[in-house]
């Protein structure tokens, strides 16, 4: 019998698997509205027949570089077609790192049977030319991680491109793009850019957890089952991934929670994606949580009592509110013959434990208006973990007092 397969593909929870993969393109791009009209700006050009454009575009891993880029040239061909025949080269750099190897790629976009055997740098780009007046077509080319090219090869092929209408008998023949971790630029690359031009320089933010909360949502209703997430689930999502700004490893979080909840479906579970699918993945994801959960060691005796507070609701919520905290504090306070402290002491702990982050914190209106309200959540750590250690440490903290 080979029923431990039975989970693969029965998409009770995951329906289009294929849209959580990161090289996954989505018809829309989230929050990057600014971003996206500034870069049309620098096409404005393209839509004249002797048009083309220049573009550099740099930013941190995950901040939506390559999909910002895939989503402008796709909308672009949309927008122009009829007008003007348009088409992209997008090349990642990273597997072609050689300028002979990219100008090979980018003849093979265009034409896959042409032999380039033999052929030097300089007569692929005649050949290519040739192929893009003969069929009045305008090239975009998108250099993708374009310093792994610049390191190896140096900025040949840049300028080979950049002049491939010097021959005077076209013009607006190739418009260029180029793509790189803003980490990675150096000396090189800086000349490169103010080649390009500094206006035509795109810096792009890391994400703030807003934007990768948006991000996470818009895959999940792409991907997932109705009903088998909720916005808690994105929220938390988000938070987890909030301090590298990085769009891939919030994708990343939700494939791994859904995954896990898709496997553990027997017929008899709720088909939902619970916190315990969300944390599951710290084993592999936070390397060391043992020594991490140490951060609670140091708390008072009042502090433990709070954030046991915290974890017995956590361990099933994504998040909780002030209001939930104090309630279940005081259970917590019998259980162990405390006198509970004040509403003000108890947040001052709060605070305190925010500050050990442990915990996170945000203000949300309430819905339906009236005033604001704290949610709290626990993005980094498993609440059931900090639990049983506190449930350890407790006893002989309060002797001690
Ligand atoms: N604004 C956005 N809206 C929707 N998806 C996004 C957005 N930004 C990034 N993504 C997704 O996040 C992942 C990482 O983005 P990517 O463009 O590969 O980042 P970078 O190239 O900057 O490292 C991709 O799967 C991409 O589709
Ligand atoms: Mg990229």
């Amino acid at each position: 019998m080979v029923d431990y397969l039975d989970r693969i593909g029965a998409g009770l929870i995951i329906a289009h698997p294929e849209r959580l993969d990161f090289d996954f393109v989505p018809e829309e791009l989230v929050g990057r509205e600014d971003i996206q009209r500034e870069l049309a700006s620098k096409f404005s050009n393209v839509a004249n027949p002797e048009g083309a454009a220049r573009a550099v575009i740099t930013g941190p891993v995950g901040s939506g570089k390559t999909v910002l880029a895939k989503t402008f040239c796709r909308d672009l061909q949309r927008h122009l077609s009829g007008k003007r025949e348009l088409k992209v080269a997008h090349i990642n750099c990273r597997n072609a790192s050689t300028s002979m190897r990219v100008a090979q790629r980018i003849l093979h976009q265009f034409d896959p049977g042409h032999p380039d055997r033999g052929l030097s740098l300089g007569e692929m780009l005649l050949s290519l030319r040739k192929m893009l007046r003969r069929t009045s077509t305008h090239l975009i080319v998108v250099l993708d991680e374009v310093d792994h090219m610049l390191r190896r090869s140096g900025d040949e092929l840049l300028y080979q491109l950049l002049r491939i209408d010097e021959d005077q008998e076209g013009t607006g023949t190739i418009s260029l793009m180029l793509i790189s971790q803003e980490q990675v630029l150096d000396v090189l690359e800086t000349a490169v850019i103010s080649k390009f031009g500094q206006s035509n320089h795109l810096r792009i933010p890391p994400y703030t957890v807003d934007g990768l909360e948006a991000i996470a949502r818009q895959r999940a209703e792409l991907a997932l089952v109705p009903g088998t997430w909720s916005d808690a689930t994105v929220r938390l999502l988000a938070e987890r991934a909030a301090g590298s700004g990085d769009a891939r490893r919030v994708i990343e979080y939700l494939s791994s929670a859904a995954e896990r909840c898709e496997f553990r479906q027997d017929g008899h579970t709720e088909q939902v994606i619970t916190v315990e699918d969300i944390h599951a993945m710290s084993d592999t994801v936070a390397v060391d949580t043992q020594t991490r959960l140490e951060v609670v060691d140091d708390l008072s005796a009042q502090g433990m009592l709070v954030l046991l507070a915290m974890c017995r609701r956590l361990r099933t919520e994504e998040s909780m509110t002030m209001g939930d905290v104090e309630r279940l504090y005081a259970v917590v306070c019998e259980e162990y013959e405390q006198k509970p402290k004040s509403h003000t002491t108890l947040w001052k702990y709060a605070k305190q434990i925010e500050q050990e982050g442990v915990i996170s914190t945000r203000v949300a209106t309430v819905p339906g208006g009236r005033g604001r309200t704290t949610h709290l959540s626990m993005p980094h750590f498993l609440p059931a973990d900090i639990a049983s250690r506190l449930e350890l440490l407790l006893p002989k903290r309060l002797r001690r007092k």
